[in-house]
């Protein structure tokens, strides 16, 4: 296991791939309608990144097994997909839901991040589910500080997601992060209170609770990258980069367009 600590350099690094990540979504936010294709959403952001950023979308020929490099730049990721959804020719529809998400590379750092977008009017159920996901995120990143264990973090998403009724995917978690996309240690979003590696200042790491309304079983699709629920049941996710600082957390991929805390996070301190 080996986890990297940030430093002032690294922390700056951070700062600007996980902007710069934020910025994509910001960008891609007014093209999210019925009718356009993920192919499409896929094309806007490998050029936004590419020729206006001047960075790198990390997921393009991302190779981690060795054997089946992942095909486009972002991950769009509708309705029963849990996660590393690929981008295709079939258009959106009202009542949709999709996570894109979003992992740029600038100056060598990594900044991973993801929202959940409704195509049109969705149904009272999507949307709920969308939004106790991203209440669950938040669950998660605002206890984030220095002697914190990995466990309490699982532990008050899970705890979040399941008093609402819903379940919380187990085989994909979130990661440690910086010059490599994923690093140890691995964020899980379920445990029991006081277990688990304690965190430390200096390490940034993401926050990606999957959650479905079903069940949580998964099955992987034959193009070996696409996670479905195996009830075919909604399923949403929210990702944050985040370093934990000497007195609390900063998150590093906001920008302009990231939606505000829930009412229920106090602001953070100042570091
Ligand atoms: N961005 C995803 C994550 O949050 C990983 C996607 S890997 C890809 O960890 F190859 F599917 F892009
Ligand atoms: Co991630
Ligand atoms: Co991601």
């Amino acid at each position: 296991m080996t986890v990297t600590f940030k430093d002032a350099a690294g922390i700056e690094g951070m700062r600007l791939a996980g902007r710069l990540a934020a910025e994509v979504l910001d960008h891609l936010t007014p093209y999210v309608r019925p009718g356009i294709t993920t192919n499409e959403l896929d094309q806007l952001a490998h050029d936004y990144i590419v020729n206006v950023q001047q960075a790198i979308p990390a997921p393009l020929h991302y190779d981690p097994s060795g054997h089946n490099p992942y095909p486009k730049s972002i991950c769009t990721s509708v309705n029963a997909v849990i996660c590393h959804g690929i981008p295709n020719d079939k258009p959106l529809k009202k009542g949709d839901t999709l996570n894109i998400d979003i992992t740029v590379i600038k100056n060598g750092w990594h900044g991973d991040t993801s929202r959940m977008f409704h195509v049109g009017e969705v149904s009272v159920a999507a949307k709920r589910l969308s939004a106790i996901t991203y209440e669950a995120m938040w669950k998660g990143i605002e206890i984030v500080r220095p002697g914190v264990r990995l466990g309490d973090i699982g532990h008050v998403i899970q705890r979040h997601a399941e008093a609402a009724g819903y379940s919380v995917v187990r085989e994909f978690c979130g990661h440690g992060i910086g010059q490599k996309f994923h690093e140890d240690p691995q964020i899980l979003h379920y445990g029991k209170p006081g277990t688990g590696m304690e965190i430390k200042a200096g390490m940034v790491f993401t926050i990606e609770p999957m959650i479905n309304q079903g069940k949580r079983d998964i099955r992987e699709m034959g193009d070996g990258w696409t996670i479905v629920t195996k009830d075919r049941s909604l399923s949403a996710q929210w990702e944050h980069t985040v370093l934990c600082t000497e007195t609390g957390y900063e998150i590093m991929t906001l920008s302009a367009g990231s939606p505000p805390p829930p009412a229920f996070v106090a602001p953070a301190l100042p570091a």
